[in-house]
């Protein structure tokens, strides 16, 4: 399968969706480079589809500008824009063979009967599914038939790849294969692809870069590193991270914040501070911050915590499994300086991460 020679960056300038007057993406900038894979992140209705499907051409732009390597096509029917796309529901068609699923866009297109076959075998060898080209989709595993669906979209050999969920009917196990397929077959085709889902382990482990969308304005679109290292704000704080990142409102004053009376770091700031701490970097330990341990679940590899400090605050955490500490009992934590996040109490904006 040709390779990085089709690759297309896409670049989207004040890019808007309006529906019944509502401004779903308000106004969007973002340029995903040619070979890049990006993913859309975000809660359900934050926009993700719409953006996808504005770069798709199933919905009309209501302003703005999408350009897709040297070409503006926003007025462009989605079949001329030179890309294919995955969906949740990949609907093949139950009487054709694997074969003919694949090929049918090519069929349709008119591509002789040859080269046709030639096309097919080659997206069939890339999911891994050359010896599959007769049977039904109804003799296929789930995983199988959404390998058929990404090879009816790369057979068209685009330069840009769009997902829509692709993964979110398969069971546990499947995503994961799913996702080491995905990462490997965008290693191998190199096409553009932005990829879209409320799953944040497949945002982490398949992007190149994450696009963090929050009522269709853009958070953070950044390397899954930053977005969890270097969040930009609490809302990628809070939205990253399983449990997700303890955001604890503060007081600095005198060169150190800290939270009814226990003191967490120096600081250099005064004033309300959102200090974030995530789950896994609280440590138990011998002394420290007592607390009161509220609620424990044991999940094998490791165990999460509620804890309540002495002053009120609860707070998450995470930690391998050591001594077993009952529901009830007080313990004592740490919580490392270095590994405080600072915000704007009132914007939510980083102040700078340690
Ligand atoms: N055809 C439509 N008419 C009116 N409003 C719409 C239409 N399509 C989507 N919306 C609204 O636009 C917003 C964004 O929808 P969108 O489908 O893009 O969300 P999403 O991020 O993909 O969510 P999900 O994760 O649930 O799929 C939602 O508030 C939705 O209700
Ligand atoms: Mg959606």
């Amino acid at each position: 399968m040709s390779a990085q020679s089709h690759a297309a960056g896409i670049h989207l300038t004040d890019l808007q969706k309006t529906y019944n007057k509502t401004p779903v993406i308000p106004g969007l900038t973002a340029e995903l480079a040619a070979g890049e894979f990006t993913v859309i992140l975000g809660p359900s209705g934050c926009g993700k589809s719409t953006l996808l499907n504005m770069i798709a051409g199933l919905e009309k732009v209501s302003g703005g500008k999408i350009m897709i390597g040297s070409r503006e096509v926003q007025n462009i029917a989605p079949k001329d824009r030179g890309l294919a796309m995955v969906f949740q529901n990949y609907a093949l068609y139950p009487h054709m063979s694997v074969a003919d699923n694949i090929g049918y866009a090519l069929k349709v297109a008119g591509v002789p009967k040859d080269e046709r076959t030639s096309r097919i075998q080659t997206a069939a060898n890339v999911v891994n599914l050359g010896d599959y080209l007769d049977r039904r989709p109804s003799e296929l595993s789930g995983g199988q038939r959404q390998r058929v669906a990404i090879a009816r979209a790369i057979v068209r050999e685009p330069q840009v790849l769009l997902f829509d969920e692709p993964l979110s009917n398969l069971d546990a196990k499947l995503r994961h294969d799913m996702r080491m397929e995905l990462s490997s077959l965008h290693r191998r085709i190199g096409a553009t692809s932005v990829f879209v889902t409320h799953d944040q382990v497949e945002a982490m482990t398949l992007a190149d870069r994450i696009l963090i969308l929050n009522h269709g304005r853009i958070q953070q679109f950044d390397t899954p590193h930053n977005i969890y290292h270097k969040p930009a704000n609490t809302f990628v704080a809070g939205f990253i991270g399983s449990p997700p990142m303890n955001l604890i409102e503060a007081q600095a004053s005198n060169g150190a914040v800290s939270v009814g009376g226990v003191r967490l770091a120096a600081t250099e700031i005064s004033g309300d501070v959102t200090v974030g701490i995530r789950p896994e970097h609280i440590k138990v330990t011998e002394s420290g911050i007592p607390v009161h341990v509220a609620y424990r679940e044991d999940l094998g590899s490791h165990s999460t915590m509620v804890v309540e400090m002495e002053n009120g605050q609860t707070l998450r955490l995470a930690t391998q499994l050591g001594e077993p500490i009952r529901g009830g009992e007080w313990v004592h934590i740490t919580i490392p300086e270095d590994k405080l996040h600072f915000f704007n109490a009132a914007t939510g904006d980083a102040l700078r991460s340690n």
